[in-house]
């Protein structure tokens, strides 16, 4: 059985990753301080922030005030389109690093947030996490959103290559087989948002009658399929009791049989709650 201490090396690099992950989107400033002790408290060693989140500070402020030492703790931020210049957009990339983790700090991943920025955006965006990974102001760097040929196509100007992770959307509705697939055959860590598809499936019949088996939440049966998929879930919750039930997956395992019967519900993009890659 896996334990929420356990992690992932991270491909081409000495760094690992924890399996789970706590997300916060949504987490109101005024709130995201007291979440982020909650999740550490219980056992959560891995943040997701991003400058469109507006509370890369507070979970700065939350790491430093709790009782876990930073070096415990793996820190993501994002950032979601260049800025004018490749100074510019390099000097965005410190402002968060500042943010979450004071001057000389660093943080553990730096993803571009979207791959809508297009060719010319994606390569100026990266360019600058290679300066930024080079002057250890952030240990990985990889991306969000993007698809086979978006990830292809840096192979033409990255020094660093593959993107060391992948943040897609995933859970049963909506499994993105070719994109994960191929993250897969290529070293990348695939982490999965939307991990409980912000709780609109809770009254699913076939995820209710899953649940119901192993005496779990429906919540938790979705995380633990993620897990079981080989993603890293980022759960979010701003909700102390949920947060901590959240991370009480590692004491039950589904079936091979009820993996299948999860598996049957996927609906390709249509199945996507925020977006599907455009692996073309
Ligand atoms: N890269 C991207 O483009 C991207 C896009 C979306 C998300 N993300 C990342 O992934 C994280 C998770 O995705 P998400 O926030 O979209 O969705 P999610 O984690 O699937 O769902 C979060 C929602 O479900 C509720 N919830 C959480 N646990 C629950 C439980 N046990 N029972 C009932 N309701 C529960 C939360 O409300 P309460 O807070 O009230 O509990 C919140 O409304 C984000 O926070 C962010 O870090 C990244």
């Amino acid at each position: 059985m896996s334990s929420i201490n356990e992690l992932y090396p991270l491909p081409n690099s000495n760094e690992h990753i924890p399996r789970l992950g706590f997300g916060v989107y949504r987490s109101p400033a005024s709130q995201c301080v007291k979440s982020v002790h909650r999740a550490l408290e219980v056992g959560y060693r891995h943040i997701d922030t991003a400058q469109l989140y507006g509370n890369e500070a507070e979970v700065g402020e939350a790491l430093r005030t709790a009782n876990v030492p930073r070096e415990e703790v793996f820190l993501t931020t994002k950032i979601l389109v260049p800025a004018g210049s490749p100074e510019a957009t390099y000097e965005k990339l410190v402002e968060s690093v500042e943010k979450v983790t004071g001057p000389g700090g660093y943080v553990d991943l730096f993803l571009i947030h979207s791959s809508k920025s297009g060719p010319a955006g994606r390569k100026h965006l990266w360019q600058a996490l290679e300066k930024l990974q080079a002057e250890g102001k952030t240990k990985s760097i990889g991306v969000s959103n993007f698809g086979v040929q978006q990830i292809e196509e840096m192979r033409a100007y990255a020094k660093v290559w593959p993107p060391q992770v992948n943040q897609i959307e995933l859970h049963p509705w909506c499994q993105q087989l070719e994109i994960d697939a191929y993250c897969k055959r290529n070293g990348i860590i695939v982490e999965a948002y939307s991990p409980i598809v912000r709780n609109y499936k809770a009254n699913n019949p076939t995820l209710l009658e899953v649940s119901k088996k192993y005496n779990k939440t429906t919540q938790q049966v979705l995380i633990r399929y993620a897990l079981q998929k080989g993603w890293v879930p980022l759960p979010k919750s701003d909700d102390p009791e949920r947060i901590a039930a959240n991370a009480d997956v590692f004491d039950f395992k589904l079936s091979a049989e009820d993996m299948d019967v999860l598996n049957s519900l996927d609906q390709g993009a249509e199945g996507a709650i925020v977006e599907a890659v455009v692996n073309e």
